[in-house]
């Protein structure tokens, strides 16, 4: 079966490989998938660059996939040769508060990840995809659309009503601003581009700041919602962005800190996260359970996710550097050939 790897990291995927592997089988409680679709994140780049913990080299990359199983092994009772699945990012994460051994299993990071033809995963790893969603869609869930979830659901609850934050058209972004309108909410989106914009408000944000016109953004925010400040952010910029997060937060305000695409420098004044009952969540994706309450939630509602563009599996490299580029709207996803 074909499989990429990395030979080594940081030398700007001049060690991603295509070979040639054996194909998997299963011991009891495996199962293995035929991989039909993968999706990119920036943590694909993250893991690329070397900035990741406990990476080997010829690790098989990428956290996020949907395919079909083709075969079980023994005791295998949670799915059946011909279910269509999703793996979920963390392996041994299924459900409840995060815990560091649950860390060791992240794939496409610290075990072997899904940009193969065949995987073999344990089948407490997976979880059915819904029927009305392609293996292109499936594949895009497991880390952006868990992550908004538990960015959406973390702390106290998420009301109708309230007034989210989404930052960027990346995947992350766009996965919490359809979720936020799902339950109801207005969403407030920051962009790049006057095209991202429009597309950011044709998704169902209600308003849209351009980050680049408009540095301190965070006070135009905050007037979008008559000075009373947002409700939830979704951060996922990180130095210069989480300032201005903090500057248009509300009173009971909840940042789910996910990320830092603008790198991890930076200084946080205390005065602005004195703000009464404001609450800053670390996330880390989520769990199995995580997973499925997305899917059953997304399925109810048809939602779909946003694909920005499909390349062939012996293209995998071009889709890094699109995602690389940040011209993309939505999942860069990767699908046969
Ligand atoms: N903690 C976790 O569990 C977790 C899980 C998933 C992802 N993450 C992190 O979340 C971040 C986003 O991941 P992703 O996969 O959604 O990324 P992505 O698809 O690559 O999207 C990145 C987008 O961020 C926007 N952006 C870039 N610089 C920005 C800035 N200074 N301010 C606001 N937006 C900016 C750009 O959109 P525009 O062109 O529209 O501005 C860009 O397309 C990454 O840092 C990633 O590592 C963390």
């Amino acid at each position: 079966m074909k499989a990429y790897h990395f030979d080594a990291f940081g030398d700007d995927l001049a060690s991603l490989r295509l070979g040639e592997d054996a194909a998997p089988t299963p011991g009891p409680g495996q199962v293995v998938v035929r991989i039909r679709a993968n999706a990119l994140n920036y943590r694909d780049l993250v893991v690329a660059r070397n900035e990741h913990p406990g990476l080997r080299p010829g690790l098989i990359p990428v956290s996020d996939g949907a395919g079909e199983v083709v075969e079980v092994g023994a005791g295998v009772y949670r799915v059946k040769v011909g279910d269509r699945v999703v793996p979920s990012f963390h392996q041994t994460w299924l459900s409840g508060p995060a815990e560091p051994e649950f860390m060791r299993g992240m794939l496409g990071g610290v075990v072997d990840g899904l940009l193969a033809e065949y995987v073999l995963l344990d089948q407490q790893g997976v979880v059915r995809l819904p029927d009305y969603l392609s293996y292109q869609e499936g594949a895009t869930l497991a880390c952006a659309g868990v992550t908004a979830w538990t960015s959406l659901t973390c702390g106290p609850p998420l009301r109708a009503g309230q007034t989210v934050l989404v930052q960027g058209s990346g995947g992350v972004s766009i996965f919490a601003l359809q979720l936020a309108r799902m339950f109801g909410c207005k969403v407030i989106a920051t962009t790049s581009s006057a095209d991202k914009a429009e597309r950011l408000k044709a998704l169902g944000a209600d308003s849209v700041v351009n980050y680049v016109e408009t540095p301190a953004w965070g006070a135009a925010v905050r007037d979008l919602t008559g000075g009373r400040g947002v409700d939830r952010i979704v951060e996922v910029g990180g130095p210069g962005t989480l300032e201005q997060s903090l500057a248009c937060a509300g009173m009971g305000a909840q940042v789910a800190l996910v990320g830092y695409v603008g790198g991890l420098a930076g200084e946080i004044s205390p005065r602005l996260l004195m703000r009464p009952g404001l609450a800053v969540h670390g996330v880390a994706v989520g769990s199995r359970a995580d997973l499925s309450a997305l899917l059953s939630a997304m399925e109810v509602a048809q939602m779909r996710p946003v694909i920005d563009r499909v390349f062939p599996f012996s293209e995998a490299l071009q889709a890094y550097r699109r995602l690389e580029g940040r011209s993309h709207f939505g999942k860069v996803v990767i699908a046969g050939d």
